[in-house]
């Protein structure tokens, strides 16, 4: 998708539960989502980038009764967890917030009674599952059984390990108390819905424009075609949004969720001292792309309730949605509790956070499944990081620091201009195809290009000849150093910490983190002092 140049943008990426610790499984939406706004900004676009914890619902509950704590403990160790991952990785949310704030309860509230107002909830008897054991209903997470659709094993709310399909309360077969294991029963009760088959046709003609990748539309699609059921949106639990009117019930967690969206920016435009309702540019007037990256497990929620549900309150919609496929060890699929995870602080004490984040884009296209080991991790930083990149650095930089000190003088060649140029169109058109590897690929092509060009050239030899030779040897050197340059433009989206090493070594005084795509023709400058080369990677053993 081509983003409208004089649009606002806003990116979000899905807000992870803060139950645990996070994982390379969740890295796989954050970092690309982070190479994504930072590319776009090099584009010349003037976006946002949000995302926040998601402190509510059975995931976070679950978890602070096994610890014997209350939720907002739970929440709080692990809120600040991510945001500390989040900052070593250099994934730069401009606003990283929480749905338990006092803006998303307020919005929650809001949208819920603008959706009671337009019609669009009611109430109904239904069957919940209770275990006679424990003496409770069982909402979502807290029961476990077969999935209607597919027979796999699945929670209450969601076929996690099979067809993927959100679980309405009272489908689950089977269910069994996730606390004492007993068998659960189903137990009428009255809670409200969200008529979400009313908005069948809306969702079939939105999805048909709705910008993303494939995998997230026509699954949408395929699920609008079979069939809608409505949305039961309360929930017992005491931790959450409270229904409005209704002390003994919260809203579904899936509700006030994805309004966090909304509340974060809100937030974030207060916190820049903006008008109070500048938020509202974004998501009442149609004036932003909005643009969510999530994982593939959360499509249905995006791509089905969410747009049904801001259509009801009269919001502005998505333009895409980009779902990253899911992530693997050794093959093996991911899991918490068979301890078949990589876990992001553990890797970080170990490795630097540039190479984790060139490893998830490279590994695998982004709707692809990633499958993790440690052996294709090494050899992406040992014959890619350290054998293209590293080499291309080290050797130009250290022949130029050597021989010249100072950026030296001489035309850029039009092969070198060309290869800068093939390599931004590359890196553009896979911007938007969400092809983050390609984008990858065109950046690490040029590198490529840079050392055969250096190979070919031999400089070596013609800085011991003549006059003649030493001119020409200098105008190698400044078309080497132009491709580094541009090699560094085009990979600090991805690799931000290592890309400002190198604009260091090659003397550059702007910002490389704000240098934009159009800097990429202009020349190096000639008589820049250039820095001592330090080698950029290590090889991994
Ligand atoms: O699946 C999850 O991990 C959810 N916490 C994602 C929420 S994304 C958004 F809608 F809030
Ligand atoms: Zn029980």
């Amino acid at each position: 998708m081509k983003i409208p140049q004089d649009k606002l943008v806003l990116v979000t990426s899905a807000l992870p539960y803060v139950n645990g610790e996070c994982h390379i499984g969740h890295l796989r939406t954050y970092v690309p989502a982070d190479i994504y706004v930072r590319m776009l900004r090099k584009m010349g676009y003037k976006v946002i980038f949000i995302s926040g914890s998601d402190t509510h619902g059975t995931p976070i509950v679950l978890s602070a009764e096994a610890e014997g704590v209350t939720p907002e403990v739970v929440v709080e160790r692990y809120h600040e967890h991510f945001k500390r991952i989040f900052k070593a990785l250099n994934v730069n949310f401009d606003y990283y917030g929480r749905t338990d704030s006092v803006s998303n309860h307020k919005r929650t509230e809001e949208i819920v009674e603008n959706l009671i107002a337009g019609g669009y909830v009611y109430k109904k008897k239904t069957k919940q599952a209770y275990c006679n054991t424990c003496g409770r209903f069982l909402p979502d997470r807290y029961v476990e059984g077969r999935c209607p659709y597919c027979g796999a094993i699945a929670r209450g709310d969601e076929c996690d390990q099979g067809c993927g399909k959100h679980l309405e309360p009272g489908e689950i077969e089977e269910p069994r108390c996730k606390i004492c294991g007993s068998a659960a029963v189903f137990k009428e009760q009255e809670h409200f819905f969200f008529k979400l088959s009313a908005f069948a046709e809306f969702l079939a003609s939105y999805l048909d424009t709705l910008g993303g990748t494939l995998n997230a539309r026509n699954y949408a699609k395929e699920w609008v075609k079979r069939e809608l059921r409505d949305w039961c949106i309360t929930r017992n639990l005491e931790w959450g949004v409270k229904f409005p009117g209704r002390d003994d019930l919260v809203v579904y967690v899936w509700v006030d969720a994805p309004i966090g969206y909304i509340s974060f920016t809100e937030e974030l435009l207060r916190e820049r001292g903006e008008k109070g309702d500048a938020w509202a540019r974004y998501w009442k007037d149609n004036e932003a792309t909005i643009i969510h990256f999530i994982g593939t497990d959360i499509i249905y929620h995006h791509c089905i309730f969410w747009p049904a549900m801001l259509k009801g309150a009269g919001y502005s919609l998505p333009s895409a949605v980009i779902a990253s496929g899911m992530v693997k060890i050794n093959g093996k699929t991911f899991s918490k509790s068979r301890g078949n995870v990589v876990w992001a602080a553990e890797f970080l004490e170990r490795f630097h956070p540039d190479t984790l984040r060139y490893y998830i884009v490279t590994q695998s296209s982004h709707t692809k499944e990633l499958d993790f080991s440690w052996d294709s991790f090494f050899m992406r930083v040992n014959n890619e990081l350290v054998a293209i990149l590293g080499n291309l650095a080290y050797r130009v930089l250290t022949f130029a620091y050597k021989n010249f000190g100072a950026v030296p003088g001489g035309e850029i060649e039009e092969e070198v201009k060309a290869a800068i140029e093939t390599a931004r169109d590359d890196v553009i058109r896979a911007m938007e195809d969400y092809e983050f590897k390609k984008l990858v690929d065109a950046a690490m092509g040029l590198a490529d290009f840079g050392n055969s060009y250096f190979q070919r050239e031999e400089p070596w030899h013609l800085i011991k000849g003549g006059e003649s030779d030493r001119r020409r040897c200098a105008t190698i050197i400044k078309n080497a150093l132009q491709i580094m340059k541009s090699v560094c433009i085009l990979l600090e989206p991805v690799m931000p910490e290592k890309m400002a090493e190198v604009w260091y070594q090659l003397g550059m005084k702007t910002d490389i983190h704000e240098t934009k795509l159009e800097e990429l023709m202009s020349p190096i400058e000639e008589g820049q002092k250039l820095n001592k080369p330090k080698m950029l990677f290590q090889r991994l053993n």
